[in-house]
């Protein structure tokens, strides 16, 4: 038995994985994976609520792992796997829908935005209900911490409420999880468009910067990003798209904001994305490099394990909830 508390997360294997899904979310799942029992998933199950490719969703789920890899999170300390090789995701994504309620999910911003995307008529069930399944990830696993970015701490909020209600209903079952955001407000924005976050199924590559990206294409994509009025390197409110790149920087290479305004007094927004680019470049190729070095083999025996090693704590967890609400086991 452990001790130590226990955090879930997981990314879902659709489009290019960008420096925000890094900065957000893995970035910080490195640092607590030594701190904390740790359980980081591949949620394919999420992906299908939007079209896919099945070859591709297939090459995507194995890339997302070989990234949480290659980023640094250590099968030895942490469980990696896929949420459909566990079917007690379903299981209880299912038990929970029954006391979800159609206006907590008609809310959610997330639906609200892909909905609008893919045209709300023809928006699946499935992406309404995303949310749920959400849930059902978190609570599967008695998990105290959900580290993510900030655009899912309403996800996070609604299976916070889905435990309380649960447990009010049924008894003492689940743990109420907390979710973990590094700084409030860390949100890395679109390089296009800094009033909207950088997102994997953003229409423009210059939305992003993908952690496969090569050396000239970062250059590209930052020489490209968008900038606020003025030629002046500091971080304000008032110059969103510029505070958006110096994040970046500060991120990437440590130095904090008002440091990075220090570097560049005098000089212009050519010399500070030059050198943006070229800190960006000094993170992703010793990552890129040992995302190569990985064979899909090897991550899918990883994946395996990971698997069966957290298959035994859902087994167990499903069949307290069955007993719970009065289903024969
Ligand atoms: P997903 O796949 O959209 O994003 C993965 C993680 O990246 C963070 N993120 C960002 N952080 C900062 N700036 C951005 N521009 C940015 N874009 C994305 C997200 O907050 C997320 O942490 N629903 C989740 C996946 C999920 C999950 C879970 C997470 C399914 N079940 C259980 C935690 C626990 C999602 O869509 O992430």
């Amino acid at each position: 038995m452990t001790l130590k508390q226990r955090i879930f997360s997981g990314i879902q294997p659709s489009g290019n994985l960008h420096i925000g899904n890094y900065l957000g979310a893995i970035a910080n799942w490195i640092k607590l994976q030594d701190e904390f029992d740790s359980i980081f998933c591949v949620v394919d199950m999420h992906a299908i609520t939007v079209a896919q490719n099945p070859e591709m969703l297939r090459k995507k789920t194995i890339e997302i792992a070989k990234i949480y890899l290659a980023a640094g999170i250590d099968p030895k300390k942490s469980s990696i796997f896929i949420q459909s090789q566990v079917s007690e995701h379903a299981e209880l994504c299912w038990i929970l829908n029954t006391i979800t309620k159609i206006p907590e999910l008609e809310k959610m911003t997330q639906f609200k935005d892909k909905a609008q995307k893919n045209d709300k008529e023809s928006a699946g069930v499935g992406l309404f209900d995303y949310p749920v399944l959400m849930a059902a990830d978190i609570l599967l696993y008695g998990t105290e911490v959900v580290p993510v970015g900030e655009d899912q701490k309403q996800h996070v909020e609604l299976a916070r409420d889905l435990a309380k209600r649960f447990n009010q209903k049924f008894g003492e079952t689940f743990i109420v999880p907390k979710v973990f955001i590094k700084e409030e407000g860390m949100r890395i924005m679109g390089l296009d468009d800094p009033s909207k976050k950088m997102s994997k199924s953003a229409a423009s590559e210059y939305n992003y910067i993908s952690l496969l990206d090569d050396e000239e294409t970062v250059k590209r994509k930052i020489k490209k990003a968008v900038t606020d009025s003025g030629s002046e390197i500091v971080y304000s409110n008032d110059k969103p798209a510029l505070k958006n790149l110096i994040n970046i920087f500060s991120s990437f290479s440590g130095k904090t904001p008002k440091e990075i305004e220090k570097m560049y007094v005098g000089k212009g927004y050519g010399d500070f994305k030059m050198q943006l680019a070229e800190v960006v470049i000094g993170f992703l190729t010793p990552f890129q490099e040992k995302f190569n070095s990985l064979s899909d083999e090897e991550v899918l025996k990883i994946l395996e394990e990971g698997s069966r090693k957290v298959e035994k704590l859902a087994k167990l967890k499903m069949k307290e909830i069955k007993e719970k609400i009065g289903f024969i086991v």
